[in-house]
């Protein structure tokens, strides 16, 4: 068996070898490590300013046939991925800024406490500042940088990450002044939420709040230490900037410390209640691991990894439910990282690689509470709902990595065909989830602004829109001032619909988490992708989708409706059948019955309805009509069986009594409208 699986992979080898040989005459698609001469050089006029509205080709393309390596659109993508960073600036914006339309902007940050806290960047499409999601779009796109460094070179965009990764850390060194003090959050929900204008007019007062030695928040703590050490390794590996990285790593010991130490470790909305409105962590535990392990990754010291184990271990993962990943839960990329960094070390890699496996093998099967939308979005209950595109881009990040890192692992020896086929999973579930993301969807709308006719046209982002009226930001004013290029919006609901609203935040905002999966799948897909996005031949205006009631679209609602009608009359019907005999004995019985009471003879009261009381000021006629037109429904025509000469002369003398109804049938009615055709 082995050795015939062997023999025929190495087959297969020989064949992927020619292949190989063969496409080496097209420009090489694959990540080669040797070949930095292949450099290519691309059009995208990187450090100019792009225009306000966005000029779009007048007729799509006939196919997604690159005409060039790499691929255009997705040196545009990744171009326009990081341009969105330079759109969330805050503070005093400098000289080679290309995003123009944006202003310096509260310079005062941190007056409060003494200190600068201006710059950074604003978290979403407002203008407050928050350490905890902040430090994860730092991470995972220093992460993304590490892994899929050569897409940034391609693309000719190495610089522009720098100035992105540098913005965001040069404030997270402000916001971290001493060893025992980290600033989380700038700015107060209740003020800012009240306002919606441009960026030189932002409310005040913005307060300062920390987490510190005393009031610890062990989960924002860890989480910048994670932040500080996977740049520090970009600074370090990448960029060849030995001063800068040893900074941030000094940081990242001091901050890892710091949440290690400070007593109780706790939630960090324990120390800050603010953050609860908009970053409300729910465990410290992953954070810890995630901290500890790119402390790992960048030391390769061994207590770091234990530390890691440890506190995973102490999550109690087994016991639950494998959720999406995201700037609060930072399980799955644990898993995924560790198994990389202990790779080929005593560091329990074993562990990691079973862990990332099923971690990887659970979110390519979207096991629940995760499932595909129809149109083939990775969605996840509970998380989705806030931000669905954010959601499938970090499910489709993670496992590019681990299937890169799966790669790596083989040293470019020939890969056992049972790990190729997980590799090939988990990829084609990556790039499922970026197709989407750009346009191979129903609605046929990639979800990142500015890129396409079909672009989101309304996301939430207050700068952008040029309005003032915080009371109708969907229509004040009606077509968006400035166009926020590369911002990935929320993204549609479970039913792959998308509302494009301002108001609608779910769907349409924009948040520094939300691109920071996205710039290192960009990246990936510059070096890799010989293909256009699917975008480029997509012609402008969105299908119409039919509408959804409750999950479903309003004909299969119809036909459920109809199919249930059917089956309760066929059931009825059946056991109509079934029992005839009994149903006609029975009515027998009664009619005699019935006889034998009217042989005892006085008449009946006419019928009174049971409603008159409840509806003293309807009208009885009314009542009446409705009463009688309800009981034409609910009461079948009397059988035609009347052969009782004696019951014939006693309808005769009560004529203006109704007929003596059959027993009622399997009961549909309601209570009331059956007590009254008793009382008739
Ligand atoms: C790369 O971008 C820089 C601007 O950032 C530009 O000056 C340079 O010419 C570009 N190089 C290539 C090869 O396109
Ligand atoms: C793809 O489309 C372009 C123009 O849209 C055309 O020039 C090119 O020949 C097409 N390539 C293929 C393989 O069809
Ligand atoms: C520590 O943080 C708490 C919570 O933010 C704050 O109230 C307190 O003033 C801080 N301590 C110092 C010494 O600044
Ligand atoms: C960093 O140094 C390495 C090794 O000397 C070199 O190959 C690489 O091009 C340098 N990177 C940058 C961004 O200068
Ligand atoms: C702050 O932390 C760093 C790194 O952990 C340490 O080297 C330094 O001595 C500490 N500084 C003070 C003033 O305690
Ligand atoms: C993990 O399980 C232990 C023992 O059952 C329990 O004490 C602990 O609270 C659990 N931790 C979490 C984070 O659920």
């Amino acid at each position: 068996m082995k050795s015939s699986r062997s023999s025929s992979w190495a087959i297969g080898g020989l064949v992927v070898f020619l292949a190989a040989g063969v496409l080496a005459q097209v420009p090489s698609s694959t990540p080669s490590t040797t070949s930095t001469a292949a450099v290519v050089p691309t059009q995208v006029p990187s450090s100019q300013p792009l225009p306000h509205n966005p000029v779009y080709p007048d007729t799509p393309r006939d196919n997604r046939t690159s005409p060039s390596f790499p691929d255009s659109e997705y040196v545009k993508l990744l171009d326009y991925s990081l341009r969105f960073y330079e759109a969330q600036r805050s503070g005093k914006l400098p000289p080679d800024q290309r995003v123009t339309w944006r202003k310096d902007s509260v310079l005062d940050d941190g007056k409060d406490v003494g200190l600068d806290l201006s710059g950074g960047y604003f978290d979403a499409g407002d203008y407050l500042k928050f350490t905890f999601p902040l430090t994860f779009a730092m991470t995972e796109t220093c992460w993304g940088a590490l892994e899929f460094w050569k897409g940034y070179e391609l693309a000719n965009q190495t610089r522009y990450l720098d100035q992105m990764v540098r913005w965001g850390m040069d404030w997270l060194i402000k916001a971290h002044p001493n060893n025992n003090t980290l600033f989380v959050q700038i700015g107060l929900d209740q003020i800012d939420n009240n306002y919606w204008g441009p960026d030189t007019n932002i409310p005040r007062p913005r307060p300062s709040f920390q987490v510190n030695n005393t009031h610890p928040g062990t989960d924002v703590t860890a989480d910048a230490a994670a932040a500080f050490a996977s740049c520090a390794m970009l600074y370090r590996d990448k960029f060849n900037d030995t001063a800068y990285s040893n900074t941030l790593q000094t940081h990242a010991d001091s901050l890892f410390r710091l949440a290690e130490t400070a007593t109780p470790q706790q939630l960090y909305q324990a120390a800050v209640p603010a953050v609860a409105c908009c970053y409300k962590s729910s465990s410290f535990l992953d954070d810890l691991a995630w901290g500890a392990a790119w402390m790992y990754k960048l030391t390769r010291q061994s207590v770091y990894a234990q530390k890691a184990s440890q506190y995973i271990d102490r999550l109690n993962i087994s016991n639950i439910k494998i959720s999406a990943v995201s700037w609060d839960d930072k399980a799955g990329f644990v898993y995924v990282l560790m198994a990389g960094a202990t790779a080929g070390t005593g560091d329990n890699s074993a562990k990691w690689q079973q862990m990332a496996e099923k971690y990887a093998s659970f979110t390519t099967k979207a096991s629940k509470p995760c499932l595909m939308t129809k149109g083939g979005l990775y969605y996840c209950t509970g998380d989705s709902g806030d931000d669905s595109a954010v959601v499938a881009a970090n499910a489709a990040f993670i496992l590019q990595i681990f299937a890169s890192q799966l790669t790596a692992a083989a040293g470019g020896q020939s890969i056992d065909p049972s790990v190729q086929e997980r590799i090939d999973s988990y990829r084609s579930f990556a790039l499922g989830q970026v197709e989407y993301l750009l346009g191979d969807n129903p609605l046929k709308t990639p979800y990142v602004v500015g890129v396409h006719p079909n672009s989101p046209a309304n996301p939430h982002s207050a700068p952008a829109s040029g309005g003032t009226d915080v009371d109708n930001i969907d229509s004040s004013p009606e077509k968006m001032m400035y166009t926020i290029y590369g911002a990935l919006v929320g993204g549609p609901d479970k039913n792959d619909r998308f509302s494009d609203i301002r108001s609608d935040w779910q769907q349409s905002e924009v948040a520094l988490d939300y691109n920071a999966p996205f710039n290192g799948l960009m990246a990936y897909q510059v070096m890799t992708s010989e293909v256009a996005p699917p975008y480029v031949v997509i012609p402008a205006g969105r299908p119409d989708l039919p509408p959804i009631l409750n999950g479903m679209e309003v004909w299969q609602i119809i036909l459920i409706i109809v199919a249930c009608i059917f089956v309760v009359i066929a059931i009825g019907a059946f056991v109509c059948y079934r029992k005839r005999d009994q149903i006609r004995a029975w009515a027998n019985a009664k009619k005699e019955k019935k006889a034998n009471d009217y042989s005892t003879a006085h008449p009946m009261k006419p019928t009174v309805n049971r409603n008159n009381n409840s509806n003293a000021n309807t009208s009885n006629t009314n009542d009446n009509n409705q009463d009688q037109a309800v009981r034409s429904l609910a009461v079948p025509p009397p059988p035609p069986i009347r052969s009782n000469q004696q019951e014939q002369q006693q309808q005769q003398q009560q004529q203006q009594h109704r007929p003596v109804p059959p027993p009622p049938l399997p009961a549909r009615g309601e209570p009331v409208l059956l007590e009254n055709v008793h009382r008739s």
